[in-house]
């Protein structure tokens, strides 16, 4: 009889979660420990109320971090729910629609589709959205908003070249839409030099920059946050208070204390030089296996990706590679709607950063082995 595989023996080639190695708990701790007894007297208490943007202190720091004012800086619970309160901000009416790179963030789409968007996907190059496709789709009316993951795209693992970042801007600005750029993967650069944000090329009204600390401290203490002009930071802390009242003080002074104690700096550095290594072995695992089937060599961040061509039904793929011990994430939620984005392919999102080579190897053969029965059978 066959052993049933059991949850720790899984090849997870499904989700974005950081490695333990890469979050500096014992250094948490520490910080923690001050905190408390430091503020003991308030952080248990709500937080003032009327528009609270968040701590005053880690408003500072990433206002230093980010180059702007911390009066542009508004502070939430893990960067999913700040764009769940940016996207309640920009959806004037109960109908409206949103441009977003297809593939993208699964998650965010879903949260679009919630609060009643029609979601219209523009297609993402190996250089980021398509900016011909989007000029076209413009002809016909702007968007509420735009979405884009410019940085290590989640989950292609493209990355939005300079002059793409530029004729998006001008594009924003003739007519009249705001971009909402998501950049959690942004500080994990292996290799190359990092272009400006969409942000920093923009007037401030513009672009609104949704910013996270889950991947270069840790997920945990859920630090998100948007850099917007002063009156939409203001908007989006009263939308949070009618939400959830108060932020999270302890959270919030824990960050503050991390930033001040150079513990962000020196963890980014860390995790940078943990993941380097891993990416470029998955790259050369992926290109022998996969060859022309890849998407992108990501450079940075948690992802790279690959189209392959197939007759399988992503569920059947999806439950033979579970039975096998792989755990893939389904191609077709990362596209508006969950629609398959073009028949005869599976978009499979390769998250590298917790992957040995050998398990990536492993993986990456099974899918392959199961695509190509079905590719052949009907071919
Ligand atoms: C593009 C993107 N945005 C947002 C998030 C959510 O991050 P947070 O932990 O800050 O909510 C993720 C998480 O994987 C992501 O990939």
């Amino acid at each position: 009889m066959t052993q049933p595989i059991g949850e720790r023996d899984l090849i997870q080639l499904s989700r974005g979660v950081p490695p333990v190695e890469a979050i500096p708990t014992a250094e948490l701790c520490r910080q923690t420990v001050e905190v408390l007894s430091e503020f003991s007297g308030s952080i248990f208490q709500y937080a003032p109320m009327g528009r609270n943007p968040g701590d005053v202190h880690l408003r500072e720091e990433l206002g230093q971090f980010h180059g702007v004012e911390p009066d542009r800086l508004f502070v939430g619970n893990g960067s999913l729910q700040v764009l769940d309160l940016v996207t309640a901000h920009l959806a004037r009416d109960s109908h409206f629609e949103v441009f977003a790179e297809a593939p993208t963030y699964d998650r965010a789409l879903r949260i679009f589709e919630r609060r009643g968007a029609k979601v219209l996907g523009i297609p993402i190059e190996g250089d980021g959205i398509d900016i011909d496709y989007l000029r076209r789709q413009l002809k016909s009316g702007a968007p509420a908003f735009l979405y884009t993951i410019p940085d290590f795209q989640n989950p292609t693992g493209a990355t939005l070249s300079i002059d793409k970042r530029h004729a998006l801007v001008a594009l924003a600005e003739e007519h009249g839409f705001p971009i909402v750029e998501d950049i959690p993967y942004r500080g994990l650069r292996y290799v190359g030099s990092t272009p400006p944000t969409l942000g920093e090329l923009a007037n401030p009204a513009r672009v609104i920059t949704i910013g996270s600390l889950s991947k270069i401290l840790c997920p945990g203490l859920r630090i998100g946050y948007a850099i917007s002009d002063p009156s939409t930071s203001s908007d989006l802390a009263a939308l949070a208070e009618d939400t959830y009242l108060s932020p999270p003080l302890l959270c919030q002074k824990v960050a503050a204390k991390s930033f001040a104690a150079g513990l962000v700096h020196a963890n980014l550095v860390r995790v940078r030089d943990l993941l380097r290594p891993r990416h470029d072995a998955a790259v050369t695992v992926a290109r022998e296996i996969l060859g022309d089937a890849l998407l992108t060599v990501p450079g940075g961040g948690y992802f790279m990706s690959a189209r392959i061509p197939t007759y399988a039904e992503e569920s059947e793929l999806l439950a033979a590679a579970r039975a096998e011990g792989v755990v893939l994430t389904s191609g077709r939620a990362f596209y508006p709607n969950a629609s398959a984005e073009a028949t005869g392919h599976f978009f499979l999102r390769i998250p590298f950063q917790s992957l040995t080579p050998q398990q990536l190897a492993f993986g990456l053969r099974k899918v392959l082995e199961f695509t190509e029965r079905r590719w052949a059978c009907v071919a």
